[in-house]
């Protein structure tokens, strides 16, 4: 490969997307410190509410889904949403919808961002919450709404989905008596609230796949990952599973796709005319718009996660 110029630093991505929530909350960084915080403020909110909802990237949905959270929700009901719908796979979607399902965990493909899918997953937490307040009315306590909050790791659409229901909420609840009073509850559904604030899950870092992954989408901050290797991994998955769609977005000759990440990022760079002096390619310039490209869903509809059983293949 020609020289490359490297940025001047490792990370040119986007700043904050590690963390931020809403655009009062700092930039954290996941130190077990703050790993720990979060999953007591996540324990401290799971005890106010009947249902969870998982917000999973519907590209990865194994790799944005954090393994403690088992754990952490005990026996609570969960229902899973795939977010970013309109930037995966549909067929795919469809297929770990149906994946989830048969674990037991109802799901909803959703786009945060358009406000599609929300019905529907509405629908599924008013179902399995259902019998959680029935049988506290059997007990004897005053009929009440069934309460849910969202949960997922960064930049995966927590707000943006906080927001769309709360925009289609007909009023938003008051304070709860005995809940602190900072908590405030936007009104769903027929008999359903929603916590205004998502519990932050951290990401899986310990496999470097899944890592991978995560860069890949944008869940985690450019600088954790070297751009380089992303993209070039990132390429030769796209090579191998969509090789139709590289040459079609790029314009590279289909019957001649080159073989390696290394040689498409060339050949991607040089078709976009990222050439510094010399006629040399602008790496840092083709990496740049391969990964923004992929990110926007310019090279279509792509899900990355393959199901466990075909996961030796991903
Ligand atoms: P978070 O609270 O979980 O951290 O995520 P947040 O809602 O801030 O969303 C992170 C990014 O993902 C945002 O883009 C948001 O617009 C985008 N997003 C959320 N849901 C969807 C979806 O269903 N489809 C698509 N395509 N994008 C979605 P951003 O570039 O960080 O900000 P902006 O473009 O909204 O300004």
């Amino acid at each position: 490969m020609a020289k490359r110029r490297r940025p001047a630093a490792a990370a040119q991505g986007r700043e904050g997307q590690m963390a931020v929530v809403r655009d009062d909350t700092p930039t954290i960084q996941w130190f077990p410190g703050h790993m720990k915080k979060a999953q007591r403020l996540v324990e401290e909110n799971l005890k106010l509410v009947d249902v969870v909802i998982e917000l999973l990237d519907a590209r990865i949905p194994l790799s944005s889904a954090n393994p403690m959270l088992a754990e952490m929700i005990k026996d609570k009901p969960r229902v899973v949403a795939l977010n970013k719908a309109d930037l995966a796979d549909a067929a795919k979607t469809k297929a770990w919808v149906a994946y989830f399902a048969a674990q037991g965990v109802p799901a909803a493909a959703v786009d945060a961002s358009q406000g599609k899918g929300l019905k529907k997953l509405v629908q599924l937490v008013t179902d399995l919450a259902r019998p959680r307040t029935e049988k506290f009315v059997k007990a004897g306590g005053r009929p009440r709404s069934a309460r849910c909050m969202i949960l997922g790791i960064p930049n995966v659409g927590k707000s943006s989905l906080i927001n769309r229901l709360a925009g289609a909420a007909i009023a938003k609840t008051a304070d709860k008596p005995g809940v602190t009073r900072t908590k405030q509850w936007i009104k769903i559904g027929q008999g359903l609230d929603l916590l205004d604030t998502p519990g932050i899950l951290w990401p899986k870092f310990e496999d470097k796949q899944v890592g991978l992954k995560l860069a890949f989408t944008g869940a985690v901050n450019d600088e954790i990952y070297d751009l380089e290797q992303v993209t070039i991994l990132l390429l030769e998955i796209l090579r191998r599973d969509y090789p139709e769609r590289l040459a079609e977005r790029f314009k590279l000759a289909a019957e001649e796709l080159p073989e390696t990440g290394a040689e498409l990022l060339e050949a991607i760079g040089r078709k976009r005319g990222c050439l510094v002096r010399g006629g040399l390619v602008d790496y840092d310039k083709a990496m740049r718009i391969v990964m923004n490209e992929f990110r926007a869903g310019k090279l279509g509809k792509i899900t990355l996660d393959a199901m466990p059983e075909q996961q030796g293949e991903a």
